[in-house]
């Protein structure tokens, strides 16, 4: 493979290096284009543009592969907890049996946030989404822990972080979705696991008996694993960029948070069911749904289905349709959106249309599903997605850091108005 391309401009001829990656992935290495040559690349949505090399995770939306760290998303899913998987994304390798057991206790014992997050909850409106109040409660983790603020002071610090935000961030969904509720908050309890604690926290009330079901326990798991990484999407990059300013590790893992917010990014389970709804309100005529979904001169998608990277199939999508198929079946829910989600799954996976552009359903779709079926209300499913993608964003943080990477400062190109004379106020 070539390790160079030519380009010529206004008449002269300049090279500029190819690099390749670890699995045959080129790259022109356009850092010095400008200085040879006074252009800079256009590319909106960086949909061309490597920001950065990466050791993290490898996609290849062709193939339907998906690896952390080189091992193949199924296995993980199948074999390892979500603990483990965070270890491995953020430290690059597996942890052994005492460094898990070393990882899982510290991550146990800062489950617990200070009783003055109390007062803040309180300050916010019980309707307040609760991504809005889980990236503010991270950036205000600064506030407790301000020597966190200079992240260059010490390894040891910098893993503090880490720990602190792997434990914290579940309690503070939890008591975010409570909040909302109106439902008194509940504290952490050290004897379970990180996704049991979890549950509990959510769904526990004083009133009654709560047991974690280990069929939803094991479920979770998976999506939390499933979403722990996805390489230099909308929030990572978002993630890496603000860190590229130096600050430190919460106020960029909270921009992360709003960045996952967006609809076109961590939003679109949120619209699965949405759509659902809309379907049932209308009467629930899926065909015509089918219909407009296929029709050129309708905007109307078929919310779920598709993928801008993968296009022969998710990898994560097939993982997880096993999980939903065995909740519903555990949980025994009827439940009328679900049942319009299995109709549109069948119709659409044998419907010809569907079949020659290989649509077919996504993470999303499913994670949709089983959150619904979980009784997790719908603004809550973007706050499920950053808790399982905390690890991949603190892993690109630190890789950013260690690989000395300059501040984020893309260049544009200016079409606005070229230079002109001011003019006085009253002469306008
Ligand atoms: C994800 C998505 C944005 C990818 O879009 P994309 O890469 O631009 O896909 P394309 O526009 O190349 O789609 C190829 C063809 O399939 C059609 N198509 C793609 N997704 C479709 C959907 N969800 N419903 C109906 N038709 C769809 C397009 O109209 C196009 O048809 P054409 O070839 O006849 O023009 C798109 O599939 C989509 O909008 N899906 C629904 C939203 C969603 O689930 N998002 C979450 C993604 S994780």
């Amino acid at each position: 493979m070539a390790n160079k391309i030519e380009i010529k401009y206004n008449g002269e001829s300049f090279e500029l290096p190819v690099m390749t990656g670890s699995e045959n992935e080129s790259a022109i290495d356009i850092g010095k284009l400008r200085s040879m040559t006074g252009l800079v690349t256009l590319d909106y949505g960086y949909k061309n543009t490597g920001s950065t090399t990466s050791e993290i995770t490898f996609l290849d939306g062709e193939k339907g592969i998906l690896r952390y760290r080189g091992y193949p998303i199924e296995q993980l899913a199948e074999k390892a907890d979500f603990l483990e998987v965070a270890y491995l994304l953020i430290y690059g390798e597996l942890p052994t049996k005492e460094e898990y057991e070393k990882w899982t206790r510290d991550i146990t014992h800062h489950t617990l946030i200070h009783e003055d997050f109390r007062t803040i909850f309180e300050g916010f409106p019980s309707n307040a989404h609760p991504m809005g109040v889980l990236s503010s409660l991270v950036t205000s983790l600064t506030a407790f822990y301000p020597k966190s603020l200079d992240p260059e002071r010490s390894m040891g610090e910098l893993n503090m972080s880490i720990v602190r935000l792997i434990a914290k961030l579940p309690t503070m969904a939890a008591w975010a979705y409570k909040n909302e509720l109106g439902f008194p908050l509940n504290y952490p309890d050290n004897a379970m696991s990180y996704v049991d604690n979890f549950l509990y926290m959510m769904f526990a009330l004083p009133v009654e008996k709560y047991k974690v079901n280990p069929v939803i326990s094991r479920a979770l798991n998976k999506l939390l694993i499933l979403h722990a990484d996805h390489e230099q999407n909308c929030s990572a990059s978002t993630v890496r960029l603000v860190g590229s300013s130096h600050a430190s590790l919460y106020v960029s893992i909270s921009a992360g948070i709003n960045a996952l917010w967006g609809p076109l990014h961590g939003g679109a389970n949120q619209a699965v069911i949405e759509m659902l709804e809309e379907i049932i309100e209308d009467g629930g005529d899926i065909d015509k749904y089918i219909k407009k979904a296929k029709d050129k001169n309708d905007p109307f998608r078929l919310m779920g289905f598709g993928h801008r990277v993968y296009k022969n199939f998710d990898p994560r999508a097939r993982i997880i349709k096993q999980s939903a198929d065995e909740v519903l079946s555990a949980l025994g829910v009827e439940d009328p959106v679900l049942e319009v989600a299995k109709k549109i799954e069948k119709i659409a996976l044998e419907d010809e249309y569907f079949i020659q552009r290989k649509l077919y359903p996504n993470v999303d779709f499913y994670s949709g599903i089983i959150y619904r079926a979980l009784g997790i209300p719908t603004e809550m499913f973007t706050v499920m997605f950053a808790l399982g993608r905390l690890p991949g964003w603190i892993a690109q943080w630190l890789e950013n850091r260690k690989n000395g990477e300059p501040i984020g400062r893309p260049r544009q190109i200016y079409t606005g108005v070229n230079e002109r004379d001011y003019i006085p106020l009253e002469n306008r």
